[in-house]
């Protein structure tokens, strides 16, 4: 089974992509093979609706590995009460064709307080405009969830990726049927 995990950050510093390193981490552990892609690492041009950007090395990438996957394990930072611009100009370049009948489980980085719900209501609203099946369950992870490096280091926040990261390997095993 294979799981794409994106990071859905631009920022080189990011909380969010502490909690896409996390999940996949235990995912692997999970014996699940991993197709990592972080549009703050693996940087896409805008898209423009232009074939032409179907020849550049990311977008292939992109596109190569959602194809790829039985499943998602997609994050975003809430930017603003939505989801980040660059996870959604990355969505942009993918369609039902990649994610139809495929599992998602949703995180987000969110600035603490009441934050990170509407990141996680527009970027479940996104996924089933591209007819995934996206988990019920959710997880916002608060700036405290995270030491000065990034890393996903709170218990209860490891505890609640993990769990989210189960129930994407066994909803997408049983759609899947891998
Ligand atoms: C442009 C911008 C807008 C933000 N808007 C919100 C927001 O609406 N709600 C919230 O809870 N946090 C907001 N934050 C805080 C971020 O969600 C928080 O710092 C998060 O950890 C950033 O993730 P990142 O480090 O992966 O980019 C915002 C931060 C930035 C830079």
């Amino acid at each position: 089974m294979k799981i794409m995990v994106i990071g859905g950050s631009p920022t080189a510093e990011s909380r969010t992509r502490g909690i896409a390193q996390y999940a996949a981490e235990v995912l692997r552990e999970m014996n699940v093979e991993v197709l990592f892609f972080d549009v703050g690492n693996d940087i896409l041009p805008l898209f423009t609706g232009d074939e032409s950007t179907a020849q550049n090395e990311v977008v292939k990438k992109l596109s190569a590995y959602a194809e790829e996957a039985d499943g998602f394990f997609v994050t975003s930072p809430e930017y603003h009460s939505g989801i980040s611009g660059a996870l959604k100009n990355a969505l942009d370049f993918l369609g039902g064709k990649h994610f139809r009948n495929k599992p998602s489980a949703i995180a987000v980085a969110a600035g603490g307080g009441k934050g990170g719900v509407n990141a996680l209501t527009n970027l479940r609203t996104v996924l089933r405009g591209v007819y995934s099946l996206v988990l019920p369950d959710q997880y916002v992870a608060d700036p405290v969830a995270f030491d000065e490096g990034n890393v996903l280091v709170d218990e209860l926040a490891q505890t609640r990726v993990k769990e989210l990261a189960t129930q994407l390997k066994d909803l997408t095993e049983l759609v899947s049927k891998k």
